[in-house]
This record gives C-alpha cells, structure tokens and sequence, in this order.
C-alpha cells in the first residue's frame, strides 16, 4: 500500500513512524514534513490546505491512500478534493470536519445528539457576552468560535480577562466551568461504525502545576490508570456514537478521527470539545501502545469497512511524551536555533525513548528549530514510572538554546498508581 500523509508536526511523525513499521506500506510519503518524518518518508514540497494540489500530488505517487492529520486542511475541505479524485482518505470532509472547525456547530450536534456537554451561549456583542458571563459567574470560560490551535480559549476567574477575550473575537462561545480531570479519547469512525482507541490525559497549560496559558499541548500519557475501566464504553454509548450517527441523520457523515475531549465531573462525563483529526500530543501515546498495524485500521475507515476489522491489539506497556517547545511559545516562538543531542537519544535510548519531530528543519546538517512545539520526546515502560523516567532521561540530551518543557507530565499519575 503507498500511503501519502499530510502535515508536518509531531502527530504526523508519530503515524509516520507506525506506518513505516506496517509490513503492508511499501511506500510511504509525507507532506511537508519536517527533518524527522524525512528519515522515514519521501517529503515532498506542497501547500497542505490546497485540495487541487494535494490531489494532484496523491494522483501522481499514485497514492493508495491518503491521511490528512491536521484540522486547518480538513477545514478547508481538502479530504474532499482527494476523494473526488477516487482515491481512499482518511480524515472527514469539510462539512463534518465543521465539528472542530466551529465551536457553535459542535454545541448544535451535541444538542442534536444528546451528548452530555456544557451549558453554553453564543454571542457576538458586548453586550450578549456580559449577560452570559453573568448568568454563569466565575471561573469563566470563553472560547473563540473559530480554529484557533488550542489557543482560542481563555478560562480566568476575571471577570475583565473574560470580556477582553471576549472583545477580540467575532463570535464567542461562553459556557459552563467543567471541574474535574480532563481526558482525550480518540475514535475511529467510517461515518457508522465506531472504534474507540485507549484514552490518553494531555496537559493544555504552558507551565508545571497547570500555570500559565493554554498551549496545542506539551506533554501526555497513557494508559490513566486512575480512569474507571468502564469509561471507554460510557464514551462510546453516550458521546462517540450518538455524535456519528447525528452527522450521518444530518446528511455529513463523520469518517476519519474523532477526538471527544471529555471532563470527569462531579456530574458525569461531559464534552469539553470535539477534534476532527487525531490529537497532537495525544497520538503519540496511543499509537505508541497500538499493536494493530495502523494502515489497515486507516484504510478500512477510509473505505468504510471498519465493521469487518478484527478487535484492536494494545501493548500493556505505558507510554509518556515531553513536548520541548521554543523559546517564548505559545506566544511567537523564537525559531532557527540548532538542535543538539538527537542522535545521542537514537543510540542510548531507543527502542524505548525516541524523538518525534514537530517545528524543525535540516540545514546543511545540522537540524534547527522551526516552531512553537519543536518535537516531543515519547518512551514506553513497563509503567508510567519507567516510562516517564526514559523520556525526561532522553529529554535531558536534548539540547535547544532557550527551550522549555514541562517536569511533570504524568508525575501524579505515576505517583498514585
Ligand atoms: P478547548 O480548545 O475547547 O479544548 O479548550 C482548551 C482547554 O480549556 C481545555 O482543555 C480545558 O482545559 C479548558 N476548558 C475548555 N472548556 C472548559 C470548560 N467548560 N470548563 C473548564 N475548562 C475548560
Ligand atoms: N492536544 C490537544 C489537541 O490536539 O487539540
């Protein structure tokens, strides 16, 4: 199978690396890529949010299949654009994909759905936003309509904060403040059949203790060994399914990755939000404890034979990754520093700890910083203890003027296990 994948940070690396490992991909290309998904893909130079171009580029590699990992090209309908041109995708077309792509869209599904959530408004003048963040008092929890990369959201116990937020963007969706451990669980759906993987916990917020501002994501682990074992098939009845089924009643049908971003409240399990592609750093867990060869599991989505598919295969093995970011991320990265010490981490450490690449570049040799989230270092181990201790080990080597990480993915659950 020739597999062509699009986008260029630390999720694509990771299903890269699993493709490569399928004895069933004779040929694997990325694009654009970055200096690590070249070691195991052809990268080639291509716009990721112009259908017509991706298309094209899927036609003439004669492509077999073709994954899309990121939202913003799924927003912008370019899964439609391949599959007009006959060839399977992975990822759902630009209507489906609106689930992510707006925030007022998500909340009308759910609604639609029954699917357990928080209470919410939508407004779009100052005057709308004072009445919401009134009617639901502090912390507040304002969110961006549009796609923002996980920064769109400002939760604040500030009342001044909130309508700031509020004021910078057209349309806000201002809801109920969701208490309790937040989880990702991610499913594969053909537009009707729906297979959930194993959950994974990121860690949204830019500092150690959950301080600072929201970030794509800098660290996660899985499996939760504090989660109740009867979660995934709770998700799976209450959320996952219901939200398929609604997409496909309203004539969109959901194929590809749906990602439920859930609370464990006090209350039950709600949605926090839904993703229409898998969650970066989230899949770099999860795929990293996936037994199944991964193209099969894409193709049968693709192709809508995910009902035929044998049960997945997990590793018991747990699995820890440490996002290093650039100096000053979220806000504008400090980018084209060197980046020292990969190849130290690929002879001490691996198989057990290995790099995966998101904002970087080659260079005449040397690899530099290209990015806010520059890579993410993943380890497996026979718990969360080891696994954590191998990646913060290879962490460690790894040598970037001005990066930051966080010193405590997982430690808590490490901790209690
Ligand atoms: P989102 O982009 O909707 O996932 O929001 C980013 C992050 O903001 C989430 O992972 C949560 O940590 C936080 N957040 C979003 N909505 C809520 C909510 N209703 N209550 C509490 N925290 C929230
Ligand atoms: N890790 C959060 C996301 O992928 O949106």
């Amino acid at each position: 199978m020739k597999v062509l994948v699009i986008g260029s940070g630390a999720r694509e690396h990771a299903l890269c690396r699993s493709l490569s490992l399928d004895p069933v991909v004779t040929a694997l290309h990325c694009a654009p890529g970055n200096a690590g998904i070249a070691e195991v893909a052809e990268l080639h130079q291509v716009d990721a949010l112009d259908g017509a171009a991706v298309s094209a580029l899927a036609t003439e590699l004669g492509a077999d299949l073709v994954v899309v990992g990121p939202e913003a090209p799924l927003v912008a309908g370019v899964a439609d654009a391949v599959r007009e041109a006959g060839i399977p995708v992975f990822g759902p077309s630009k209507e489906a994909a609106r689930l992510e792509g707006s925030k007022a869209f998500a909340k009308d599904v759910m609604a639609g759905a029954d699917v357990p959530t928080a209470r919410s408004y939508v407004c779009t003048t100052p005057e709308e936003v004072a009445e919401a963040l009134n009617a639901f008092g502090a912390p507040y929890v304002v969110k961006d309509d549009g796609l923002a990369a996980g920064k769109g959201v400002v939760v604040t116990g500030d009342v001044e904060a909130a309508r700031e937020h509020a004021a910078a963007c057209d349309r806000v969706v201002i809801e109920e403040y969701l208490d309790g451990p937040e989880v990702s669980l991610f499913a594969i759906t053909d537009g009707e059949t729906v297979l959930p993987l194993q959950p994974a916990q990121d860690f949204k917020r830019a500092l150690d203790g959950d301080e600072g501002p929201n970030t794509g994501g800098m660290g996660a682990y899985s499996p939760l060994p504090w989660a109740d074992p009867a979660l995934v098939d709770e998700v799976l009845q209450t959320v996952l399914q219901p939200t398929v089924d609604e997409l496909r009643r309203r004539g969109t049908p959901f194929s590809g990755l749906l990602y439920a971003g859930l609370a464990i409240t006090g209350r039950g399990v709600r949605v926090i939000e839904f993703n229409a592609r898998f969650g970066d750093p989230e899949t770099q867990v999860v795929l990293a404890r996936l037994r199944t060869p991964l193209a099969g599991i894409l193709m049968a989505a693709a192709t809508g034979n995910l009902a035929d598919l044998e049960p997945l295969r997990w590793s018991d093995e747990a699995a820890v990754t440490v996002v290093v970011a650039s100096h000053n991320y979220p806000g504008t990265p400090r980018t084209g520093d060197p980046i020292t010490g990969l190849d130290e981490v690929a002879a001490k450490d691996a198989p057990h700890a290995y790099v995966l690449h998101a904002g970087t570049r080659a260079e005449g040799g040397a690899v530099l910083s290209a990015g806010g989230r520059v890579l993410s270092v993943t380890a497996t181990g026979a718990d969360l203890t080891e696994a954590r201790d191998r990646a913060y080990t290879a962490v460690a080597r790894i040598g970037l003027d001005g990066s930051q990480h966080r010193t405590d993915i997982a430690a808590k659950a490490a901790a209690d296990a």
